[in-house]
């Protein structure tokens, strides 16, 4: 192998780094930028005239961006993109006037989901998530979590899991969450405790096989009490696993402290965050992933309290939580817009969301600023400034995708 082929240098960028204190270089700007990478890491990114004079000399194998703006590639940090079926006509139900929570007790949302997961073959869940996932990738996803919760068996919470795993072969990354606490599966109604000591089990032959890298429950009047979260954290924590939480979407249950005493990756959802759970997601480090999606498609009006999170330090992220029932989005990118005009987060806030702050809530430090030592994942924009990617709403700018110092076809 000829040395060239070793090192890519990255040249005529514009780079939205976003490392450094935004509040002296917003976006973390760097107007005549350029990356050297050497496999799938970056070795250096900055301004072109700081480069090793040694790497324009024939030493690295040179890409011109052509002036183009760069940002890291995207992180959608909180997803279920595998299951069977779609809820459309709940949909339409909603529009009749039931609500989310009168279809779940009435058997339908979750659970409805669920009848259709169990009965498809992994490779049929395969399928529909791919199909699913090549939209996120299109717009310059890089990294794709994705998490269980329509099988609520053993058999086929590994199934999902398996499936989930398998987009990988796609060109992403994927991570993996356990949300075996998503809802309680017909076969155990009236034994909620039964249930939770069975999802519990589980979790030791899943983690075993690789299957999860998080554990995730649904912490809600409809979902579960935080004392039966308390038990799958502390089942998580045995096996040494990070958790994160469901939190606080439709009501208060205390469940972003409860998340904080396990030191939790990320808190989602939070719009009945109360103030004393701020402090305690600021006190534990854990991620406000906040998901204007969900938000939206119930049409919500209880914000997440955004300002008070900013004024704690709370890491903000932003993410799809693609779903068939509260959220069948698959637009990373309608999200960063929905972001600013719902929640009012800057535009660079919402780019931060689905870098920098989306790979922190799955606990990935190597990925989400074009640094030195990150992963060399980055989107290459036809856009004049990273403000417009919040800016468009169903325009996608997005022109080239390196993975890993590799171009995505
Ligand atoms: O993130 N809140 C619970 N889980 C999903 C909804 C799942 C569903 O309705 O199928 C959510 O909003
Ligand atoms: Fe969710």
């Amino acid at each position: 192998m000829s040395s060239s082929s070793v090192f890519k240098l990255w040249t005529n960028a514009r780079l939205a780094t976003l490392a450094g204190d935004p509040k002296e270089n917003p976006w973390g700007w760097v107007e005549h930028g350029a990356m050297l990478s050497q496999g799938e890491h970056l070795l250096w990114a900055g301004d072109i005239a700081d480069l090793d004079p040694e790497f324009r000399s024939g030493l690295a194998q040179e890409h011109d961006l052509g002036g183009a703006v760069v940002t890291p590639g995207l992180i959608d940090c909180h997803t279920h993109l595998v299951y069977g079926g779609q809820r459309a006509a709940e949909f339409e139900q909603r529009l009749l006037g039931a609500s989310y929570e009168d279809i779940a007790r009435a058997g339908g949302g979750i659970r409805s989901s669920v009848a259709a997961t169990r009965a498809a073959s992994e490779h049929q869940l395969y399928a529909q998530a791919a199909h699913r996932a090549l939209n996120l990738l299109k717009e310059g996803v890089t990294t794709l979590e994705v998490k269980s919760g329509y099988g609520l068996s053993l058999a086929s919470e590994a199934k999902m899991l398996r499936a989930a795993r398998r987009l990988k072969g796609l060109g992403v990354d994927v991570r993996t969450s356990y949300l075996g606490a998503h809802a309680l599966p017909p076969e155990f109604e009236g034994r909620q405790d039964a249930y939770v000591t069975a999802l519990i089990e589980w979790m030791t032959p899943l983690h075993r096989e690789g299957l999860i890298d998080a554990v995730d429950a649904f912490c809600e009047g409809i979902g579960f009490s935080p004392e039966q979260t308390r038990r799958i954290f502390e089942a998580a924590q045995g096996l040494g696993l990070p958790v994160k939480l469901h939190a606080e979407q439709l009501s208060d249950q205390g469940g972003s402290q409860l998340a904080a005493e396990f030191k939790a990756l990320s808190c989602d959802h939070l719009e009945h965050l109360s103030e004393a759970g701020v402090q305690a997601m600021a006190a534990s480090g854990s991620v406000a992933v906040l998901l204007p999606g969900a938000y939206y498609f119930l049409r919500e009006s209880k914000l997440p309290p955004v300002q008070a999170l900013r004024d704690a330090g709370v890491p903000i992220a932003i993410s799809t939580d693609h779903n068939p029932g509260t959220s069948p989005t698959l637009s990373l990118l309608l999200m960063l817009n929905m972001a600013c005009t719902l929640f009012r987060l800057t535009p660079e806030e919402a780019l931060r969301g689905v870098t920098v702050n989306a790979a922190r809530a799955l606990g990935l430090s190597d990925r989400g600023q074009l640094t030195a030592g990150q992963r060399a994942d980055f989107c290459v924009w036809d856009v004049e400034h990273p403000n417009e990617l919040a800016y468009y709403f169903g325009r996608n700018p997005l022109k080239r995708v390196v993975r890993g110092g590799v171009e995505r076809a």
